[in-house]
């Protein structure tokens, strides 16, 4: 990312689409440890615009799902065609990733310890399979089943929030000075930004809950149903009720925060509210047994990107626009992810 910024940053001085960028490393990084390896080419961006189309299915709005008996709607609209079409491209795409494994595996033989550092997620998906770890059959379907989940609920989410903490750092010049000063001084004359490094970052953290806070990726989270009947705040909810959780409207609640609408890092100082699903002011990535398993590597990422994107550039709205006009607007659908690219200028800067 950082090599891609430089490249488009020194050739005649360029401004650089960070959400295009943010959006290429997400792919790459849940590819590579997904998958083994980055998909380039023509596979590669068959891939990401099938992922594209997945998304956009899962936010659309599908009228079996709520009138069960109009469900010849959907067949009539096109969306079953759709459906359709998206699954059988992932399946064909999946298939190949799972046999590419199985050949590797078989060409390794069974030289003990061999390519072990090179595991991946598929690599470990079929060495349960084989090794009958769970106690039950794992199917081949249930292998891409579990590539396609990783891929769909880590990769755009985690850009978006991203793209938000980018968003608010831009439009607050002094919270991205503050945030550099800390990570330009922690990682002091170093090449990179290191995992080490990012522990000591502490205002950096208080930067990404800031943004979960205010920009939930997942407004909705991901729609549950209650298993008994149960009376909710004097309603009674029948069990098999469809329940939403509103993440995004308790992360603005003004009963709960003061200045919701503002973003102040700050807050989170002194405070133990945190986004590990235990304290229900702040749950972007949900909470109980169904809570994201993928938060702490979410979380790496995202620190690990914007400590780097800082620490090797100065950040700035192009052509002198200012912070205030800079769009927030977020777009509709399962993710709120902002509605316009962000456009920016990035110098690199000499340590
Ligand atoms: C900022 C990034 C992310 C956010 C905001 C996020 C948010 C969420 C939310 C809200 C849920 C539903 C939780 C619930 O209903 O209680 C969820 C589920 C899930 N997430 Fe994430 N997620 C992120 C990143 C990731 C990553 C990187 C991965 C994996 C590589 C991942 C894998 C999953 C999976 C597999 C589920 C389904 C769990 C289940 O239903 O049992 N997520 N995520």
């Amino acid at each position: 990312m950082v090599e891609n910024i430089k490249e488009i940053s020194n050739s005649l001085n360029q401004v650089v689409n960070l959400s295009e960028t943010l959006v290429s490393l997400m792919n790459d990084v849940v590819c590579r440890v997904a998958l083994g390896r980055k998909y380039g080419g023509e596979s590669g961006r068959k891939f990401k615009e099938l992922l594209r189309e997945f998304m956009e299915l899962l936010g659309a709005f599908c009228v079996r799902d709520y009138i069960p008996w109009f469900g010849w709607v959907d067949r009539v609209n096109g969306l079953d065609a759709r459906v359709n079409r998206v699954a059988n491209g992932f399946d064909e795409f999946l298939e190949g990733v799972v046999s590419e494994h199985m050949e590797k595996k078989k060409g390794k033989g069974n030289v003990e310890g061999e390519g072990e550092e090179e595991e991946d997620f598929v690599d470990i998906l079929l060495e349960i399979q084989k090794e009958h770890t769970l106690g039950f059959p794992v199917h081949r379907d249930t292998i891409k089943a579990l590539i396609l989940d990783a891929f769909s609920a880590g990769t755009d989410t985690t850009t978006t929030l991203l793209e938000w903490a980018m968003a608010e750092l831009l439009k607050h010049p002094q919270i991205m000075i503050k945030l550099q000063n800390e990570v330009r001084k922690i990682a002091k004359n170093k090449l990179n930004v290191t995992e080490d490094d990012l522990e000591k970052m502490q205002y950096l953290k208080l930067v990404i809950k800031e943004t979960l806070r205010l920009h939930t990726p997942v407004p909705l989270l991901v729609p549950r149903e209650s298993t008994q009947e149960v009376k909710i705040l004097g309603y009674d909810v029948e069990a098999g009720t469809q329940v939403r959780i509103n993440a995004w409207a308790i992360g603005r609640d003004p009963s709960l925060w003061e200045d919701p609408e503002e973003f102040r890092p700050e807050r989170f100082l002194n405070s133990s509210i945190d986004f590990k699903g235990f304290n229900f002011e702040l749950i972007p990535f949900g909470a109980g047994r169904r809570g994201c398993p993928g938060t702490l590597f979410a979380i790496a990422v995202n620190e690990l990107a914007l400590a780097n994107l800082l620490y090797k550039f100065d950040i700035a709205l192009p052509g002198g626009a200012r912070a205030e006009d800079l769009d927030m607007a977020e777009s509709i659908g399962t993710l709120a992810q902002k509605k316009t690219p962000i456009l920016v200028v990035a110098t690199p800067y000499s340590h």
